[in-house]
């Protein structure tokens, strides 16, 4: 935020936004102050009354402007160093960052190379000392900023301010939201309009690869070439409350929407420049690794069923049976572990008792295990052999949405790394398959923008008393999935089951009207495909509903299903992130219709700290 004079407005201004995105969660926040003397700042790992307690017993002096950010940890665990502002060497310039720099640790070892020292293990400190070089040659932020953004790749929302001068922000976006508030006599920048809604409702969208500067009176924005640029004005008309919520009435709903972004930020940032895929902390050695003979992922709820998903292209890929085990169940009976197991955790909070329970067992048999986490600092990570996170971002609702589809990804990455690490594929194939994921952010956004008639039968199912899903293949988990999400939010009694097994007990519920949805394989898969549709063709001669998810272009099942919901054309192994999309969403609106709360669901808690 910019103003005038120097003052504290602009520092409470800034506490009072990071206030308002608290519902996010987050692990570390800071904020930094351009005063007439220089520049100060001060950030704490924790909540926000951390950090407000430090500005309580060491108040930062009076600014123009000020920043201000929460951090969710992507790189570097959350820690006071690592928590934003990061500063320039000199300690002029003080840069905030959302998002993630892919091609960080080439800036790095470029960075200190030229002798500059890190205080910090994150990616944004990179820019910091980027944009203080940059600044050395311009003598302006604004120009520095333009330099700098046109090295970086990936994902970023950046705020910076420099102590010479001392009433401007500048900020740039790219695959990464950055909204401009126009104030009278001050303006605001904030990744959500909540973070500034309680001073101005007018506002201005940032477009892809902008840069913005923003003094009290003044706003200009640039494009990457440094040419003006308009952006969207509009005027905020969304209460607080939804506001928070993205403009969405419950976190579920803006969840949801968030996943092609869940994804895509997971995928980020995972080769080290030699096309070779890393992992965030590795305390295996490779050897050990390459000697695996066995791999059982334990998990527990939704995550469990992200593993049910990884088994089909782990084992296809690295040729390693893998198991898949609930945690609480691996842990109290008498698994056959040993030092050539991997045992992955996957979990979204980190901190599931149960989960935790299983990890200490597994390492106490000599197996390594391998986390798959969303939540820097938690305790799994910290107590495994080594992680690969999810960069989901924070999860608000109980129910699982994004958590999931970024679980996915990471284990797919995950597999990628064992077949390229043990010779089974080849970097070109790895590739071929990064490729595919890469495609998937944007079929999955196809499917949340269409989904208007999955809502339409939601609501008109209110009143179903059991829904029964069906699926073959990864189709199998998405089904059991699908039911669990029904039962969450909906209360209904739900059942997924391998569509395989449906002759031999499930097809005994079918009578008039039952509702069943089927997961159905892409039609390029005629052996897997054709099973599905014949099952389709079984419950439907027995007087079921039959909801029927299947691919674009697949006219098979139109004779068979009642109602279609369309997916893009994609690979059998991947079909799992769009075709869960569509029973979420019924899920959520089945939920919503009956009036319940789906971001707390009755009895059921986000992260279950009790065995
Ligand atoms: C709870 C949540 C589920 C989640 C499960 C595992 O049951 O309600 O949504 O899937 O815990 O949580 P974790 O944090 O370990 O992924």
């Amino acid at each position: 935020m910019g103003s005038a004079a120097p003052s504290n407005r602009p520092l409470e201004v800034a506490m009072e936004g990071l206030a308002r995105l608290e519902y996010r969660g987050y692990d570390s926040a800071g904020v930094a102050v351009v005063t007439p003397d220089g520049l100060a700042s001060a950030k704490r790992a924790g909540k926000l009354s951390n950090l407000r307690e430090a500005l309580e017993t060491a108040p930062l002096p009076a600014g123009t402007v000020a920043i201000g950010h929460t951090r969710w940890a992507t790189h570097g665990a959350p820690t006071d160093l690592n928590a934003h502002p990061h500063l320039s060497e000199d300690g002029r310039l003080a840069v905030i960052h959302n998002g993630i720099i892919e091609n960080f640790q080439t800036l790095k070892v470029e960075l200190l190379d030229a002798g500059v020292s890190f205080q910090s293990e994150t990616d944004t400190e990179v820019v910091a000392h980027l944009l203080a070089r940059a600044y050395a040659e311009s003598e302006d932020l604004t120009a520095a900023m333009l330099a700098v953004t046109r090295r970086l790749e990936g994902a970023y929302t950046l705020l910076a301010v420099h102590a010479a001068e001392p009433g401007t922000v500048v900020g740039a976006r790219r695959n990464s939201p950055l909204v401009i508030g126009l104030g009278d006599g001050e303006n605001f920048l904030g990744s959500d309009v909540a973070a500034f809604i309680s001073h101005t409702r007018e506002a201005l969208e940032m477009g892809q690869d902008q840069v913005v500067t923003i003094t009290a009176d003044d706003v200009r924005v640039v494009d990457a070439d440094g040419n003006p640029a308009e952006g969207r004005r509009f005027t905020v008309d969304w209460d607080a409350n939804a506001a928070v919520k993205g403009g969405f009435g419950t976190f579920m709903e803006k969840e949801i929407h968030d996943q092609p972004k869940a994804v895509a930020d997971t995928l980020l940032g995972r080769t080290d420049g030699q096309g070779n895929l890393v992992l965030d902390e590795l305390r295996i050695d490779e050897a050990v690794l390459r000697s695996v003979d066995k791999i059982i992922v334990i998990a527990c709820g939704t995550a469990a069923y992200a593993g049910h998903v990884a088994k089909y292209a782990v084992e296809h890929w690295c040729r390693i049976p893998v198991e898949v085990e609930l945690a609480h169940e691996f842990r109290y009976r008498d698994p056959v572990v040993s030092e050539k197991t991997l045992v992955v955790a996957i979990s979204q909070s980190g901190e599931t008792m149960d989960t935790i329970m299983a990890v200490r067992h597994a390492r106490e048999q000599g197996a390594k295990v391998l986390a798959v986490v969303n939540t820097h600092g938690s305790t799994i990570p910290r107590e495994s052999d080594a992680v690969l996170y999810t960069h989901a971002g924070p999860e608000v609702a109980v129910a699982s949405t994004k958590a999931f589809l970024a679980q996915i990804t990471a284990c797919y990455l995950l597999g990628l790394y064992l077949a390229q690490l043990r010779g089974n594929k080849f970097p070109d194939e790895v590739a071929g398959y990064l490729e595919e994921l890469g495609k998937l952010p944007e079929k999955i956004q196809h499917v949340i923008d269409h989904a208007d008639e999955v809502r339409a039968v939601a609501e008109a199912m209110k009143d179903a008393s059991s829904v029964l899903f069906l699926g073959r293949h990864v189709g199998y988990p998405v089904a059991l999935e699908g039911a669990l999400k029904l039962k969450e939010l909906a209360y209904i009694h739900a059942e997924g089951f391998a569509a395989g097994e449906l002759k031999h007990g499930p097809i005994a519920l079918i009578e008039e009207g039952q509702p069943v949805f089927f997961i159905v394989p892409t039609p390029r898969r005629p052996v897997l495909h054709n099973k599905v549709v014949s099952n389709i063709q079984e419950v439907r001669a027995r007087g079921a509903r039959t909801l029927v998810i299947a691919e674009e272009g697949d006219e098979a099942v139109n004779e068979f299903a009642d109602v279609v919901f369309r997916v893009p054309r994609t690979p059998t192994l991947m079909m799992p992130l769009v075709t869960v999309v569509p029973l979420q969403i019924f899920a959520c609106a089945l939920a919503g219709a009956k009036g319940y709360d789906v971001d707390q669901p009755r009895n059921l808690a986000k992260s279950v700290t009790v065995e």
